[in-house]
């Protein structure tokens, strides 16, 4: 029993180092085939490098859908989160179709990429 509990009282002191290599094993896994974070848009998807507070659909160099241009200022955590938990009632029209349901997975991906 006492091994147990220094065993979880040593899992809650690693937790918060974890959450950002979480938040870039989430991003890697499910967003970087069609994201770069290098600044270069590809064909399949918008570079993400900045993207918090960043005016959305904004790059020059991606060509957005005009459900997603619609859209008017700037992304922020929450405008993220709606959009990652469903990017078509959030900008409808917009053709990335990838829904994140579990709220603290979106968190990790959000809080990885407010440093990007
Ligand atoms: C299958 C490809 C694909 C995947 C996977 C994908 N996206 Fe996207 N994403 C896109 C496309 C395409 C757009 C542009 C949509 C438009 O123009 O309507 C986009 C747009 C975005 C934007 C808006 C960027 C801007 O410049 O305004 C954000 C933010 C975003 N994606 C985040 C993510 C995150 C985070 C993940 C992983 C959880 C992810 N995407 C997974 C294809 C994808």
């Amino acid at each position: 029993m006492k091994s147990l509990a220094a065993a979880c009282v040593l899992a809650m002191a690693v937790a918060p180092a974890r959450a950002a290599d979480i938040g870039r094993d989430l991003f890697d896994a499910q967003c970087a085939s069609c994201h770069t974070l290098t600044g270069h848009s590809t064909v399949s998807g918008p570079s993400l490098k900045g993207v918090m507070w960043r005016k959305i659909a904004d790059l020059g160099d991606f060509r957005y859908t005009v459900g997603l241009k619609a859209q008017v200022g700037s992304w922020s955590p929450g405008r993220l989160d709606a959009y990652l938990h469903n990017a078509q009632k959030f900008a409808p029209g917009t053709d990335m179709f990838w829904n994140i349901t579990d709220a603290s997975e979106r968190k990790a991906i959000i809080d990885f990429l407010a440093h990007q």
